[in-house]
């Protein structure tokens, strides 16, 4: 890492940024927003104590060879209590679900492109890929408490738990594992197949990264799946700086402190009484079989944590089927309360977190440099207000960033179809927010830029033995953005009343702008991220911002004080 004065020192040669054409080395002449190596504010880089070798350690199929399933890569058809239709739980794991295409949509069908109609832009958010879990979570030290349970001879693992007496907790800390280099490059594949058109193969494009070594991977890998290992000759990396006292849109809770204080927990506090709930019969059931030493609700959480982790980490984790599948969507909505709580319409600081990136994306769609004072949001206005880092012009436009951002990012924009509040007894009918379904790993969301020659039909024609047009037989040239979250469409009059009830879901673009117009007051910023205002009980903040109510500050915290024990529900 470089000491504080080098990076003064790099950072004081914004002019020199050149055209670059390989990896970043060290140089003079680099300014900190383009080096790539040695990197800046890379984070811990911990690896993991064992290489995976499932080719040794998988015991699929699992004593039924009739139904062996090749492993692809990772082991997940496991024999499963009460999976009655064979259902994968590994698409029940929040944000910890590795990355696949929401399988039930948004409440919108998908539409073709009318023919005359092009994409001219298309501005991508992409989450880095499947990961260690951070070094002092608390399914590390559950981890380590486990082994020490084992040693002190406090607990004696029996049936099921046999596995523990030998098993150690060899999981490394916050770096990509492998299939989160797969999720990034196969990413980066689908991508250029579905807007490699957008590319104009004699221009270099810059894409935004942070400096944190899973995001500047995360991008590499992704631009390696795009472009090819010669990707440096196509885009210029600019890594915004990932640490506490640094303005970064892309992580936007380093400058808001009141998300990262009890103010903010909401959601930690909804999930530790369902979790009450949904894990009652799993703690006793791994208590009977300990041999003295009883489980609590929050050791069967972790427990239920580690296999989700192991799971990307070695492609296979003795944790998984130790639980049933009731016991996993349990898992699910343990983490949808969370995100809404902490990260979302349901936290006081939802709106505010993700505030930097809306007004970014709002001038890159009016066509200028961020041009908001500082302090209006996160953004960093050094490097938003050159182009060399804050692109203008480009038809593909590349992003990275972190989950529970990229949640408050969508709380930011008002998206208020994921609005629901979310009650701590279970899932409601016709549950919105699941963060599987939103924020995966390799999660992605785009907005695309649509023109048409004349409006289209909000009733798009589906009849294809009697096609008839989908353009309205008059009107002008019309521009419409079709927002989509894991390759679905979100519609967008679902969140915005003033958008047209189309079967696309798309909206005009200068409706939309509009709304874009207003955002920013909306998300307070200054008062949601700084503000001295008392913790409310869960369930009580509906639209991401304080509760502006009044009232005496004695006995005024509720149920939201408690702390978590560490900090690794804030920030995947
Ligand atoms: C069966 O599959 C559907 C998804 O296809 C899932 O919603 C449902 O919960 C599954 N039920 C069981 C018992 O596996
Ligand atoms: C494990 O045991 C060691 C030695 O007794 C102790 O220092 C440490 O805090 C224990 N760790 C956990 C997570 O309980
Ligand atoms: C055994 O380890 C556990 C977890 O670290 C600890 O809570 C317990 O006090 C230890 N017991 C003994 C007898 O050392
Ligand atoms: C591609 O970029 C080059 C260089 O900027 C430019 O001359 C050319 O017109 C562009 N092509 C298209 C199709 O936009
Ligand atoms: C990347 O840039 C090189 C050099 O300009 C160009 O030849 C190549 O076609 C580009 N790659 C793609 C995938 O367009
Ligand atoms: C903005 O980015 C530049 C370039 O990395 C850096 O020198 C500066 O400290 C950053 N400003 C803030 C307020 O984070
Ligand atoms: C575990 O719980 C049982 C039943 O509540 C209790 O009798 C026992 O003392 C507890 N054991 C320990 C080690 O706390
Ligand atoms: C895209 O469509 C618009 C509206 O019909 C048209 O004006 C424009 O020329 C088209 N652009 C391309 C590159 O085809
Ligand atoms: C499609 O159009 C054909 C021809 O007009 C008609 O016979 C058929 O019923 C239509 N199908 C549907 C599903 O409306
Ligand atoms: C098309 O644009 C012209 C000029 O802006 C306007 O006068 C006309 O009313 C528009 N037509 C429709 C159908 O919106
Ligand atoms: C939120 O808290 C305020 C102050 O205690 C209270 O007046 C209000 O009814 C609460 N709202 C909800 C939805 O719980
Ligand atoms: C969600 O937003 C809608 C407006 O789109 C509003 O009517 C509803 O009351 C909101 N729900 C909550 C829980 O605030």
């Amino acid at each position: 890492m470089l000491s504080a004065a080098k990076l003064l020192l790099a950072s004081t040669s914004l002019v020199t940024a050149a055209v670059i054409d390989i990896r970043q080395e060290p140089s003079t002449t680099v300014p900190d927003y383009f080096q790539t190596t040695p990197q800046i504010f890379a984070g811990p880089t911990v690896t993991g104590l064992i290489a995976p070798f499932l080719a040794q350690s998988n015991p699929a199929p699992f004593g039924q060879e009739a139904s062996f399933v090749a492993n692809a890569p990772l082991e997940t058809n496991l024999p499963i209590t009460g999976n009655t239709n064979r259902s994968s739980i590994f698409q029940l794991h929040g944000q910890l679900s590795s990355y696949f295409p929401n399988p039930v949509g948004f409440g919108s069908n998908e539409y073709p492109l009318p023919p005359g109609s092009n994409i001219s832009h298309v501005h991508l958010l992409h989450r880095h890929g499947s990961r260690y879990p951070t070094g002092d979570s608390s399914v590390a030290n559950f981890g380590r408490k486990i082994q020490n349970l084992t040693t002190n001879g406090s607990a004696k693992w029996t049936d099921e738990l046999d596995f523990l007496n030998a098993w150690e907790y060899q999981l490394g800390a916050e770096i990509l594992v492998a299939r989160g280099r797969q999720e990034l490059f196969d990413s980066g594949v689908l991508f250029y197949y579905n807007y490699g058109g957008l590319y104009n193969t004699s221009t270099k494009i810059t894409a935004r990264t942070t400096t944190q070594d899973r995001m500047l991977k995360s991008a590499e890998y992704f631009m390696a799946g795009f472009f090819g290992l010669e990707w440096t000759h196509n885009v210029t990396l600019a890594l915004i700086l990932e640490q506490q006292g640094f303005n970064n849109s892309l992580a936007g809770y380093f400058q808001c402190n009141n998300s990262n204080s009890y103010q903010a927990t909401g959601g930690n506090n909804a999930s530790r009484i369902w979790e009450k709930t949904y894990l009652a019969a799993a703690t006793e059931r791994l208590t009977a079989m300990s041999g003295g030493y009883n489980w609590t609700v929050a050791d069967v959480y972790n427990a239920q944590t580690m296999c989700p982790y192991e799971t990307v980490a070695f492609g296979y984790s003795r944790w998984c089927d130790l639980f049933t599948y009731d016991e996993w969507k349990g898992f699910e909505y343990s983490i949808d309360l969370q995100f809404h709580g902490n990260n979302g319409f349901g936290s006081p600081t939802g709106r505010a977190v993700g505030i930097g990136y809306v007004e970014e994306l709002f001038a890159r769609l009016e066509g200028h440099l961020y041009n908001l004072p500082p302090g209006a949001t996160q953004a960093n206005v050094t490097l938003d207000e050159m182009e060399a880092t804050f692109p203008l012009d480009q038809s593909l436009n590349f992003d990275f960033s972190h989950d529970t951002n990229i949640m408050a990012i969508i709380t930011a924009f008002g998206l208020k179809q994921f609005n629901q509040t979310l009650p701590t007894t279970g899932p409601p009918d016709d549950q919105q927010l699941i963060v599987s379904h939103v924020t995966p790993f390799a999660t992605r969301m785009v907005w695309e830029i649509i023109q048409a020659p004349s409006p289209i039909k909000a009733s798009r024609p589906t009849n294809v033995t009697a096609p008839t047009s989908d353009y309205y037989d008059q009107g002008n040239t019309t521009t419409y953005i079709h927002l989509l979250l894991n390759q679905r469409t979100v519609p967008l009059y679902k969140s915005y009343p003033e958008c047209e009830k189309r079967d696309d879901g798309w909206c005009e673009l200068s409706t939309v702008l509009k709304i874009f117009g207003g955002l920013l007051d909306t998300a307070r910023y200054e008062y949601s991220c700084f503000g001295d205002y008392p913790s409310v009980p869960y369930g009580n903040v509906t639209d991401g911002v304080p509760t502006v109510k009044r009232r005496a500050l004695g006995g005024a915290f509720g149920t939201g004080l408690e702390m978590y024990e560490s900090s690794d529900r804030w920030i995947e």
